[in-house]
Order: C-alpha cells, then structure tokens, then sequence
C-alpha cells in the first residue's frame, strides 16, 4: 500500500518550524543541524542575548506603510533578512540548496550557498536571484581556488570565507551518532571521491573530514591569497572581536558577518548581539557589518538593525522550513520572519530602516 503524504505542516513562529521539522527529519540528522558544541552555551547565549536587550518604541509618527529595503553589497533586496550558509540540504529535502535558493530568490533576497552543499554551484545559480559563495580553505589550495573560480564562473555575488571554523567544534550529539551523510547524498562541489565523502569513522563523520582536509592553520594570508585570485568581493564570516574586524578590513574585506557559527563552534563565546556593538563602533563607517545567531523574531532582527548591522542573516530557521515543505516551507519561514519585522517596525514607529536611527535599545539584566 502506498504511503499516506506527509500534510504540510506550517507553524505560526520560526521556533514552531523546529519542532515541526524535528518530527520529520531522523534523529541524527536533526541534531546535526540543531546542535552545538560543548555544554551548548554559546547556542543558547545567542537568544538569551537577545531578551536583554529591550525596544524604546516611538509613538505618532504617522507610520502608515513599511519599507523594509536594504542596500547589501550593492545589490538591493527586499527586506534585512538574509540566508546564511547552512551545509548538507539534501538531509532535509531533495532539492536541497536548489529549493532553498529558489525560496530566496522568491523573497526578493540573497542566498548563501555553503561549501559544504549537497547541490552543485551550477546547479544552485540555476534557480538562484542573487547568490554569495560559502567558502571553507582546503590545505589543497587548489581545491580551495576550483571552488572559487566555479563561483565567480557561475555568477556569485561575493566570496564569504567562514574563518571560525579552522578545526571542527566539538558536537557531542554528532559523535553520539556516528554523524554521516546517507547513500546519494555528497559534499557536491568537491571533484574527487576523497573529498566528496565523510568518512566512517565510528564519531562525527564531519570532524574527522575536517581534521583531514581543511587548513587548521588559517590566517589573514589565506584570505589575502583568496582576494588576489577573484574579482569578487569579499566577507569575512565569524567575528566575534572588534580587532579581527579592523583586520578584516585592512585586508580588504567589504563585509563582515558578527557570528559565532551558530554555537557550533567555540563553546561559552560571546553572544552575537552582544558583540555586535563594538564592531560597528570600529568598522561600521569602512564595510558592512551583518550578524546571524539566534535570529528568531522580528524583533531580534529590530535590536541588531538599531545597534548598526546593515541585516542579519538566518540559518536553521530556513532549514526547518525546508524539512517540513521543500521550497515553499523555507519561503513560508523567510516571509514570516518579514511580516514580524514589519509589525514590529510599525509599532515602534519606523516605517523605513532608516527611522530605526531614531530608536533606543536599554540592557536589561
Ligand atoms: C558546517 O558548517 C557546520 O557547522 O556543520
């Protein structure tokens, strides 16, 4: 007897698409995407960050419509909602990167696509609008360079280097596990077998990947090399400190995103929101200053808007929506997270980013 479909399942909140997604996804693969390293501090912080820091709303200020356009590196999108690079799609659906680049596209807004994709980059820049490039730096710098030429080749927008993640955090769910990819799914934009599949290793499939291919030595002149072999532009993801922004910078950078990976990564780091002010303070006026971490309401997107990020970007959340309907799902998410920002915007008496200036955030403990 055939199967009875799945019913779509649409929640009313982007947590509600967690939960739904976790009745759908196996185990192993939701933790996967769910978790973080360590004791999980730095996953959690990222949202707890967030409660601290309350709206000063404005009142009678004729607000009638919200404009929530933006300017991100000179391409001009709908709303200050971006996704981030998230790896392994295919786990959630099978389209994969194709649905959720597709549903950003629809959402008037840009897609990051992760080196660690389960589509191809010229697959993806197919259904794509505009689109950056995830990149990982293999110690075979020839792989890291194939990536990026295929990128600029296929018509990416920029190349965003993730530099918080030279070696694998430590996921203990992943080891639990025995996280690996199932038969069919593959690291797809890496030409050989060897760096196409995670091994079996009885742990995290992913680290022991990691800790033998990637360079556990990144420095600024990895990203140098990088910069002087593409024309694109380039961000620098996973900043936490005001320093390494003023770097980023006087390396050429356009772009930094104020991350901490998701919690995935260091464990008991500073929460994104919470780092965020003083990096803007030191770059703000030289490059863009986006943030992603815990993003979850409007609201969150409002406090990181108002303290200077130019837009945040959004990770797990899409990719729920993706497990729980393809494309439609990850779209569902994306404008859910628009229609609360624009509520919000209203009832605090913005009607265009720019009235955001004229809002005051209070830490509250
Ligand atoms: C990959 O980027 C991961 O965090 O697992």
């Amino acid at each position: 007897m055939a199967e009875a479909p799945l019913e779509v399942a649409a929640g009313l909140n982007l947590e509600e698409y967690q939960e739904l997604a976790r009745g759908r996804l196996p185990p192993s693969h939701y933790d996967y995407i769910a978790g973080g390293s360590g004791d999980e501090n730095t996953l959690r912080g990222n949202r707890e960050a967030f409660q601290r820091w309350r709206i000063v709303p404005r009142m009678l200020r004729g607000v009638d419509a919200v404009d929530l356009s933006v300017t991100v590196l000179d391409e001009q999108v709908s709303m200050p909602i971006l996704c981030s690079p998230v790896s392994f799609q295919r786990l959630c659906c099978p389209d994969g990167e194709i649905a959720s680049a597709a549903a950003a596209k629809r959402a008037g807004t840009i897609f990051s696509l992760s080196t660690l994709a389960t589509r191809t980059i010229e697959e993806v820049a197919e259904y794509a609008g505009a689109w950056w490039f995830q990149l990982y730096c293999y110690s075979d710098r020839s792989v890291t360079l194939d990536l990026v030429q295929r990128a600029e080749a296929a018509g990416a927008g920029a190349i965003i280097i993730t530099v918080d993640m030279p070696i694998a955090g430590r996921r203990e769910a992943d080891e639990r596990n025995s996280f690996a990819l199932p038969e069919g799914v593959e690291v797809a934009n890496l030409l050989q077998y060897l760096y196409r599949r995670l091994p079996e290793t009885g742990g995290s499939g992913l680290a022991a990947y990691i800790s033998s291919l990637w360079n556990p030595a990144l420095s600024w002149d990895d990203v140098d090399w990088i910069a002087g072999r593409t024309r694109l532009p380039i961000g620098i993801k996973g900043l936490l400190a005001a320093e390494d922004a003023r770097l980023a910078v006087e390396h050429g950078a356009k772009m930094v995103v104020v991350s901490n990976h998701g919690g995935r990564q260091l464990d008991q780091c500073i929460a994104t929101v919470d780092a965020l002010p003083s990096i803007v303070e030191a770059v703000g006026k030289q490059c863009e200053v986006l943030l992603d971490g815990g993003v979850r309401r409007g609201t969150d997107v409002m406090k990181a808007l108002i303290l200077g990020a130019k837009a945040v970007m959004i990770g797990r959340p899409y990719v729920w929506g993706l497990a729980c309907d393809g494309e439609a799902g990850a779209l569902r998410v994306l404008e859910m997270l628009r229609a609360e920002l624009q509520l919000d915007m209203h009832l605090a008496g913005c009607g265009s980013l720019k009235d955001l200036s004229g809002i005051h955030l209070r830490q509250v403990s």
